[in-house]
């Protein structure tokens, strides 16, 4: 499963010897090319930047680093090996051998799906385009390029699947997804999450921290998928993955790191006097935390769905680590507690398991994103300090499921909308606090220096020192 750089779309499927294929591919490309330019990094494009790409898909050395111009990066279709004698895992088709095809009955359903998980991708490269022109350092320059070619790289792999197994409409879906941008009124991406601005670098390391994490557990479930083809691409999808959700967590920490230190050297944790030295105050971080997780949990959709059962009986999309579950798979006539409001306080329902995958992998997430949060209080206990971030309350701020609209606490009470709108200032970032973080965004180019807000990182990308010259500006 080498993969041939020699072709035009560097690939491991085999696109030599599938012309049609080859073909639509190639004409899709330019395409691409020009979205790119267009939408990708703001004023970069001539730039030399220190990326990695994939040259296998084994697991350990799968990359190559070396300086390249972003457009020239090779995006291409990279698929995991695949298992053999692999079966569908669950659902009513359990037991059956992985469909190697599209199976007619579940067609519609599966385009929906890889459309969604597609539209995401480009989404994010638009969002961040701007991020470049306010850069912290070099290093993270770098590591923001890297994220926003390697979800370049995650449309291809939609793309791909559309195109060989979706014939006309997957190739008019193909186009669509070049055609949508983040934020448009009249053309929006189709997930809410990504139409919101990505309009500082806080905001990025949030934002790779738990909306990538989502992508991590979207993947995860697809890569459970019945439909094998979905399956082997998305496993290799998550090795980038791990990358993106490490930008994001050791963005956080280093930020923490650097208002720890004045919070040390100034004896005060006030965060007038924190601003004034120009670093990130504990209550900010606190609620761009908010801010995110509350946004991000709501992409995984109602908590009762019945798509969300007809895709898992379908053997589309199943849960997080589904092989390792130790049940039958199939999920009939059990049941799994959502949240409702009754009488103005937060109760428990019993529904129908199947109806609540939406839920079961949301709740799965919200187990993830909570332990890094507790290795980002490790930085603050390491700096001798008793305070300590926390996920908000999963009612907080959601807009989408039973608990829509309903105005509750980070701490999980009911409040009045007059409280809500009291206190909303200390729950979630204001227009104040978004200008306070604007303001400390300068543009850091110089290797080895970095923003006054940000720690520098203990180690290099790829064993290059910190101060390696990652990005060439040319
Ligand atoms: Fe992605
Ligand atoms: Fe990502």
């Amino acid at each position: 499963m080498s993969i041939d750089y020699s072709e035009k779309i560097p690939n491991n499927v085999g696109l030599a010897d599938d012309r049609a294929l080859r073909r639509a591919l190639e004409h899709w490309q330019p395409n691409y090319l020009s979205w790119w330019r267009e939408m990708g990094p703001d004023g970069a494009q001539d730039f030399d930047v220190y990326l990695r790409t994939a040259v296998s898909v084994e697991a350990g050395g799968w990359a190559h680093f070396g300086h390249v111009k972003m457009p020239d990066y090779r995006w291409g279709i990279f698929l995991a090996n695949p298992e053999p004698g692999r079966q569908v895992n669950f659902g009513s088709h359990k037991g059956e051998a992985a469909w190697q095809d599209v199976p007619g009955e579940h067609r519609a359903n599966l385009r929906r799906i890889i459309v969604t998980q597609g539209d995401t991708e480009p989404a994010s490269v638009e969002q961040q385009r701007h991020l470049g022109l306010t850069c912290p350092s070099q290093y993270d320059l770098r590591n923001l390029f890297q994220v926003n070619v390697e979800e370049g790289r995650h449309l291809w792999a939609m793309v791909y699947l559309l195109h060989k197994y979706f014939g006309r409409d997957g190739r008019e879906e193909a186009e669509a997804l070049l055609e949508r941008r983040s934020g448009d009124a009249d053309n929006p991406r189709i997930l809410g999450a990504f139409n919101e601005r990505t309009p500082d670098w806080l905001s990025f390391f949030m934002f790779t921290y738990f909306t990538d994490r989502d992508g991590k557990f979207q993947l995860c479930a697809l890569a459970e998928s019945g439909f094998d083809p979905l399956a082997r691409t998305t496993k290799f999808m998550l090795t980038e993955e791990a990358h993106h959700m490490f930008v994001g967590e050791s963005g956080v920490a280093r930020v923490l790191q650097r208002t720890c230190q004045a919070i040390n050297e100034l004896k005060t944790d006030e965060p007038a006097k924190l601003r004034a030295a120009g670093v990130i105050d504990l209550p900010t971080l606190q609620r761009y935390l908010n801010f995110h997780f509350s946004v991000t949990i709501d992409l995984f959709g109602a908590d009762e769905s019945s798509n969300a059962a007809t895709f898992y009986n379908s053997g589309l999309k199943g849960r997080y680590e589904e092989t390792k579950r130790d049940d039958d798979h199939r999920l009939h006539g059990r049941s799994y507690t959502v949240l409702g409001v009754a009488d103005g306080k937060l109760v428990e329902r019993e529904v129908p398991l199947l109806n609540a995958l939406n839920e079961v992998l949301r709740d799965d997430y919200i187990r993830d994103s909570v332990a890094g949060i507790g290795r980002w209080n490790r930085v603050l206990e390491k700096a001798g300090l008793p305070m300590r971030l926390a996920a908000p309350h999963k009612a907080f701020n959601r807009r989408i499921g039973s608990l829509a609209g309903v105005r509750v606490s980070p701490a999980g009470e009911v409040v009045s909308e007059a409280e809500w709108a009291q206190r909303e200032r200390e729950w979630l970032p204001s227009a104040e606090d978004r200008a306070y973080v604007a303001s400390l965004m300068g543009r850091v180019t110089g290797p080895g220096r970095f923003a006054n807000w940000i720690a520098p990182p203990a180690n290099g990308i790829n064993k290059q020192p910190v101060d390696f010259e990652y990005v060439r500006f040319n």
